[in-house]
């Protein structure tokens, strides 16, 4: 690599505080992913185009008790920014704190996890739960909101359950609460990730409410990009499985994926930097983002069989190598 990654990406002035309002229109974000969006992948999305990045989802109950497992969840760094840390949790004093502990840490703002669907997450009245209980998410917004200077912005589905659509009335209830921006994934949490977003929710929203808001849902190209922003008037878009294996999909002027020789590039970026943070058992973390992204090459197949093997950085050199001798072959 002669180009230093962070050489791609303009400085950030960080003695300016974050707002959610000063972004330009139609900013681009890194949705948040548990066990995907890590620093590695972040820097990976940052230098092709993201305006802001959030972290994986770390939970407030566990970053106060047991602080050195999420200590890989909270690693960025500087010139990340803006990067936003997503936590989770059920009760307003857990949440400030945490809210707290991340400001301390110096993200640019905190965001509130109001969408993941699994059980054990919702069985802990965390995550999606809050959909079926407006009071309390809204009082660890405005718990929150008291407790740092960072702008705390919320991440929440359309429902809990198919048959009760909350939304625009949740949002409202969020933005009085004192949250700072919103982002609508529009699907139930009984939905899960089937079916399709119901990108008029979040019209909806979008029609209710005077803090920006970002839509996540079905975002699989620059096409449903240039379509969610037009169909539904949103200030930011928030891509997640989109960019997993193409982070390509953030650079405005590019159309389709790049050439293999760019993605082989890209990856051996990536997988560097998964071992610079994780040592070895980053490139087991790496398996799956080297299936995402050879995916759909021809004749790849057989290696993303491979590459679910690969135990070190040596090992996918090698793969490589040997997939593009037999490239040479072929042509
Ligand atoms: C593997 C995976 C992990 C996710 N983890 C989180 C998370 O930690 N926090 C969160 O708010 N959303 C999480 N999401 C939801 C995404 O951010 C996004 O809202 C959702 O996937 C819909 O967008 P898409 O259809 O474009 O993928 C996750 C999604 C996936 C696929």
């Amino acid at each position: 690599m002669s180009e230093k990654l962070t050489d791609r990406v303009k400085p950030v002035d960080q003695k300016k505080k974050f707002s959610w309002s000063d972004l330009p229109e139609g900013y681009e974000c890194l949705s948040p992913m548990a066990g995907v969006t890590d620093t590695a992948f972040r820097q990976i999305c940052k230098q092709h185009g993201a305006d802001v990045v959030f972290t994986e989802m770390a939970s407030a109950n566990m970053m106060l008790n047991a602080p050195a497992k999420n200590e890989a969840f909270l690693h960025y760094e500087e010139w990340e920014r803006p990067i936003i840390g997503q936590i989770m949790g059920g009760d307003e004093k857990t949440m400030a704190e945490a809210a707290r502990v991340i400001q301390e840490m110096g993200f640019d703002g905190v965001d509130v996890n109001m969408g993941c669907p699994e059980k054990k997450i919702v069985g802990n009245a965390c995550g999606s739960s809050l959909l079926k209980d407006a009071d309390t998410a809204a009082r660890i917004i405005e718990a929150m909101a008291n407790a740092v200077n960072i702008p705390v912005s919320v991440k929440m589905r359309s429902g809990f359950f198919d048959s009760e659509i909350v939304q625009p009335q949740f949002a409202i209830r969020m933005q009085n609460a004192g949250a700072a921006a919103l982002a609508i994934h529009p699907r139930t949490k009984e939905q899960a990730y089937k079916g399709s977003a119901d990108w008029t929710i979040t019209r909806r929203i979008v029609e209710s409410v005077e803090v920006p808001v970002g839509g996540s849902g079905d975002i699989t190209d620059r096409e449903a990009i240039r379509r969610l922003r037009e169909e539904t008037g949103v200030q930011g878009i928030w891509v997640a499985r989109g960019a997993m294996g193409n982070p390509w999909i953030f650079e405005r002027d590019r159309t389709g994926r790049p050439p293999l020789s760019e993605v082989i590039e890209t990856a051996l970026e990536h997988a560097h930097l998964m071992v610079k943070y994780k040592g070895n058992h980053g490139m087991v973390e790496m398996r799956k983002h080297l299936t995402w992204y050879f995916n759909g090459f021809p004749g790849a197949a057989a290696m993303r069989e491979q590459m679910k093997t690969v135990n070190e950085y040596e090992d996918l050199v090698r793969l490589i190598e040997q997939y593009q001798l037999l490239e040479c072959f072929a042509a």
